[in-house]
């Protein structure tokens, strides 16, 4: 196995979590004007995947935020790298995350947002770590709720690897271990 512990979803498990969530997605909006917001680098991989579940017209646009902190955690502090680029106002925006962790990127992101005109925002995860939670918000379509362990693949990254991964593997804790004691807190990363 590498630098992981455990593979804790596979490809197939996977897939009918985003074909479920998709279905839901495509009724929910209906008859609605639906942007897709992803967000980089994490959301890419499920977003792509979900966008092709969603039965009904979308728009999408991409968000690249990086947060600042120790690497395996995050801050709240979020930098704006990569804005969307489309006009929101009067539609219906669903952000596309990764994981909801402490929950501050996208609390962020919801209230950055919420200042240009929208007629909703919601949220939808591929993954939920609720435990981690450290501001109250919702999240309306959620996967899979998973255990506090930090995990890599679909999308997921540990110092920028693994995200290549088709599935979801918890990393030995040595590995970034190690690199904490090396590299410290303070370092800036993109979610
Ligand atoms: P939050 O702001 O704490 O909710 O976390 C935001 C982002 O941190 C997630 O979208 C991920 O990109 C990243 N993150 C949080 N937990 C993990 C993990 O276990 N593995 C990899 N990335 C994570
Ligand atoms: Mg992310």
């Amino acid at each position: 196995m590498g630098d992981f512990e455990e593979i804790l979803l596979g490809r197939e498990e996977i897939k009918s979590i985003v074909c479920e969530l998709g279905r839901k997605i495509s009724q929910d909006y209906e008859g609605k004007e639906l942007v897709l917001v992803g967000v980089l680098k994490g959301g890419f991989v499920f977003l792509a995947d979900l966008m092709r579940e969603i039965t009904i017209p979308v728009d999408m646009d991409l968000i690249a935020v990086s947060s600042y902190g120790a690497s395996t955690r995050s801050s709240g502090v979020v930098r704006i790298i990569k804005d969307i680029d489309i006009n929101i106002e009067g539609k219906h925006v669903l952000i596309v995350e990764d994981l909801v962790d402490s929950g501050l990127t996208l609390k962020h992101l919801k209230d950055l947002f919420y200042t240009r005109g929208p007629k909703s925002i919601k949220i939808c995860t591929a993954f939920d770590k609720p435990c981690k939670r450290k501001v109250d918000i919702e999240v309306e379509y959620k996967g899979i709720v998973l255990p506090d362990k930090f995990i890599v693949g679909y999308g997921l990254d540990y110092a920028g690897k693994y995200r290549n991964l088709p599935d979801v593997r918890t990393l030995k804790s040595e590995i970034y271990m190690a690199s904490m004691q090396i590299n410290g807190n303070g370092t800036e990363k993109h979610v």
